[in-house]
C-alpha cells in the first residue's frame, strides 16, 4: 500500500552520494523528516475525476521530448500498435484465467537452494510480477502473530488506526514482538532474498541483492463486510517515472520503442532512482524492490484481499507510453496529460484513462493466502484492494516489503533503528501518529531480543554488513562498506 509522505522534498541522490566521503556527517545521513498526517484523500491520491486528466504545466512537453527523441517517432508509434495488440490478447488471458493468473509457489522450492528460485518458476514470477509463495511459516504462528498483535490493541487501545472510526484497518505500530519476530524470522528472509535475486544488477551497481534495509510498517486486520480503502494504483513513484533522469533509465528500451526488450528486473538504474522528487503524501521514501504481506489469516478472493495486475511488462509499457499517445492513438509529443501521475501525488489509474488496460478485466484477486503465506509484487506493478469484503474471517496481514541495500535506504536505515531503539514511529510515517501513549510508553512493546536471527538484526542496523565476504561484486562491497560506515561500525 501506498505509505503517506513527507513534510519536505527529500535531498537529491547526489547529496546521497556524500554518505561515500563523510558518512560519519550525521546531518546528512539523518534526512528524513517526519511526516505529516494528510487530513484529506485527495491529499493524497491525484484527482482521478473528470473525463480528461489534469494537465500538467508546459515543461512536461519538454520532457516528453527529452525521453522520445525524434529518430524514435516511427519505432515508438509502432510500438505502441503492438502493444495495443498484446495487450487485447493477454487481458483476455488474464481475465479467462482470474487468480490463477498470479503464479502461487511452495516454499520448499527455496529451502535448499541458495535463496533462489529454480530459474523456470523464476521465469513464471518474471512475467507476473507477483507471487504468492506458500508454506513461508508454520500456519500456527502466524495466528499467534495476529493473535499477539490484536492483544496488545486490546491492552491499549489508544493505538493509532486507519481509518480511525469504529471500523479501523490498519494498526500503526511498528515495534511489536510479533512484527519484529516476522520481519526476522528465517524463512521470511529466505523469501525475501529469493525474490530480491529474481533481479539483476551489474558487478559495479551499488545494490546488495542479498542483504537489506528494513522499512518498518504496519499491520492490517480486515472485518468482514467491510469496504475498501485502495483504488488501482502504483507505488514507488508517480511522475518520478518519467521526471528523475535515473529513474527514466530504467525504462529507456520503452522510450526508444522496444518494449519488448524491456527488463523489469534490471537493477542498474533502479538502485539510485529517486522515487519522491515532490515528498508527496502518497510517497513512501524508501526502495521497496517489492511490496509484500504476509498473511496472518486465512486471506483469499471475495474476502477483501489485495488485487494485481499480473503481467508487468506490458502493463508498464503502457502506462509509460500512454502520455505520448492521443485518443486516436496518435503519437503526441505536445500534450502534457499524465493520466494519474501528478507531481506529489499518488498515481492513480481508471478505465477511461488506460482504456486498453481493461482494470475491470486484467486486474485479478490474489489467490488464497493462509497464515503464513506470503504475497509479493513488483516495485512497478498496478495493485488495489477488493471493494468490499464478503467472506467471514479476518483478512489479515503484516506488511513486509522487500528492500534492498543500496544508498537510497541507507539514510532510512539509520533513523529507524534509532526509532526503533526508542519505540517511536519509523521516520517515514506521520507524525499524527505519535501519540503521547504510543508505543514508546508501553513496556510490553518489542525490543532487540526478540530478533530471531543474525540477518534480522542485520536489517535492522544492529549489526555490521560482511563486507569482506568472498564471491560477493564490488557493488555489493561497496555499498556493504558505505552502509557500515554510516551504521558508524
Ligand atoms: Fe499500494
Amino acid at each position: 500500500m501506498a505509505t503517506i509522505g513527507i513534510l519536505h522534498s527529500r535531498p537529491s541522490v547526489d547529496s546521497l552520494k556524500s554518505i561515500r566521503s563523510t558518512a560519519t556527517d550525521r546531518s546528512t545521513i539523518h534526512r528524513r523528516l517526519q511526516k505529516a498526517l494528510p487530513t484529506r484523500d485527495k491529499d493524497v491520491w491525484a484527482n482521478n475525476e473528470g473525463t480528461k486528466p489534469k494537465a500538467l504545466p508546459a515543461k512536461y512537453a519538454d520532457l516528453k521530448k527529452s525521453l522520445v527523441k525524434p529518430e524514435d517517432y516511427d519505432a515508438v508509434q509502432a510500438s505502441w500498435d503492438r502493444l495495443l495488440v498484446s495487450l487485447e490478447k493477454r487481458v483476455k488471458e488474464i481475465k479467462s484465467a482470474g487468480p490463477v493468473a498470479v503464479p502461487v509457489v511452495d516454499f520448499n522450492e527455496i529451502q535448499e537452494t541458495n535463496c533462489q528460485f529454480p530459474e523456470e518458476i523464476a521465469d513464471t514470477i518474471r512475467a507476473a510480477g507477483c507471487c504468492v509463495v506458500r508454506g513461508v511459516v508454520p500456519r500456527a504462528q502466524a495466528l499467534e502473530w495476529k493473535a499477539s498483535l490484536l492483544s496488545y490493541v486490546d491492552r491499549h487501545p489508544d493505538v493509532p488506526q486507519l481509518p480511525n472510526n469504529s471500523e479501523p484497518q490498519i494498526y500503526c505500530t511498528f515495534w511489536q514482538k510479533a512484527q519484529i519476530e516476522a520481519r526476522s524470522h528465517p524463512a521470511v528472509i529466505r523469501t525475501q532474498l529469493a525474490m530480491s535475486q529474481i533481479y539483476t544488477a551489474s558487478e559495479d551497481t551499488e545494490v546488495d541483492l542479498m542483504n537489506q534495509a528494513l522499512y518498518a510498517d504496519r499491520w492490517r486486520v480486515r472485518r468482514p463486510g467491510s469496504v475498501g480503502m485502495f483504488q488501482p494504483h502504483l507505488d514507488n513513484g508517480s511522475i518520478e517515472r518519467w521526471e528523475d533522469k535515473e529513474y527514466g533509465r530504467v525504462f529507456r528500451k520503452i522510450w526508444q520503442g522496444k518494449w519488448e526488450e524491456y527488463d523489469a528486473w534490471d537493477m542498474d538504474h533502479r538502485a539510485e532512482a529517486v522515487m519522491d522528487l515532490y515528498g508527496g503524501p502518497g510517497a513512501c521514501s524508501a526502495f521497496r524492490s517489492l511490496q509484500g504481506w504476509l498473511s496472518i489469516d486465512d486471506n483469499g478472493p471475495q474476502c477483501g484481499t489485495i488485487q494485481l495486475l499480473p503481467d508487468i511488462k506490458l502493463s508498464m509499457a503502457y502506462i509509460l507510453l500512454r502520455p505520448f499517445f492521443n485518443d486516436q492513438n496518435k503519437l503526441d509529443m505536445d500534450s502534457t496529460y499524465f493520466y494519474g501521475a501528478d507531481p506529489g501525488q499518488g498515481h492513480v489509474l481508471k478505465d477511461t484513462w488506460h482504456p486498453h488496460l481493461h482494470l475491470n478485466k486484467s486486474i485479478v484477486s490474489c489467490p488464497e493466502a493462509a497464515p503464513g503465506d506470503y504475497v509479493l509484487w513488483h516495485c512497478d506493478l498496478v495493485h488495489k484492494v477488493e471493494e468490499q469484503h464478503k467472506g467471514f474471517n479476518d483478512s489479515s496481514v503484516i506488511y513486509i516489503p522487500v528492500v534492498p541495500l543500496c544508498e537510497y535506504n541507507i539514510g532510512n536505515l539509520v533513523d529507524q533503528r534509532k526509532a526503533f531503539l526508542k519505540g517511536v514511529p519509523p521516520p517515514d510515517m506521520p507524525s499524527a501518529t505519535r501519540s503521547d501513549k504510543f508505543e514508546r510508553d508501553h513496556e510490553d512493546r518489542g525490543r532487540p531480543e526478540d530478533i530471531l536471527t543474525l540477518e534480522g538484526r542485520r536489517l535492522m542496523g544492529l549489526e555490521p554488513f560482511e563486507a569482506s565476504e568472498v564471491g560477493i561484486t564490488n557493488g555489493q562491497k561497496a555499498i556493504r562498506e558505505i552502509a557500515n560506515e554510516a551504521l558508524e561500525f
